[in-house]
């Protein structure tokens, strides 16, 4: 489904995103995903805007589907893709209604926060893959933020967490790991 031109987060982040030099750097996330392992299969990365994680991903060998609402950052992500000669597939789509249509090896998604987005998210994880989530922290929560410890309280039954940090200062960050179990629950 196409996205309307007049979508408010399409043209809110287009135009930070016009305005605005991408760097491309990876968050440490990307690392730490394939330190840590995860099994064979497919990157997701919500919301993901001019990643240099789905690009170090990709880079990597894996197969990256990037998922945003906005178009203008997805065509310098794409352009910078093809500049490297790396593969990162990318879904113009807002995340709040967006459905995975398959398990992922990894999910990630960096500084964005919706609670049913959160939960879709997971559970399109693999067994044995990874979900890690990095969102803005406040300790009484608000919109686009949550509570110190939240993410991991939101995760479904299954998943084991393996770091989950709150940093102090003005900006403060939530950032969770986890990865689901072998097992699938039959209910
Ligand atoms: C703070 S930026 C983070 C971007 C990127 N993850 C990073 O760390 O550089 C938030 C991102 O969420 C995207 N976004 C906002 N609302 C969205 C929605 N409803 N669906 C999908 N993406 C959305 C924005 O376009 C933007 O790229």
């Amino acid at each position: 489904m196409r996205l309307a031109p007049e979508h408010p987060d399409r043209v809110r982040w287009n135009a930070r995103y016009e305005t605005t030099s991408p760097d491309f750097a990876p968050h440490p996330f990307a690392a730490e995903a394939l330190r840590a392992g995860i099994p064979d299969g497919r990157v997701l990365e919500v919301a993901c805007g001019r990643s240099g994680t789905a690009l170090a991903l990709a880079a990597s060998g894996r197969d990256v589907v990037a998922v945003d609402v906005s178009d203008l950052a997805l065509e310098q992500l794409a352009a910078e893709a093809r500049r490297r000669g790396v593969r990162v597939e990318c879904v113009h789509a807002d995340a709040t209604t967006y459905t995975p249509q398959d398990d992922f090896a990894l999910v990630v998604a960096i500084r964005f926060w919706d609670p049913d987005v959160f939960t879709r998210a997971c559970e399109a994880v693999a067994p044995g893959g990874l979900v890690q989530w990095e969102a803005l922290a406040s300790p009484d929560g608000g919109r686009f933020r949550v509570r110190p410890g939240e993410l991991s309280a939101r995760l479904p039954a299954g998943f084991q967490v393996l770091s989950e940090e709150t940093t102090s200062g003005r900006h403060q960050t939530s950032r969770l790991t986890a990865r689901r179990g072998n097992c699938r629950r039959l209910d």
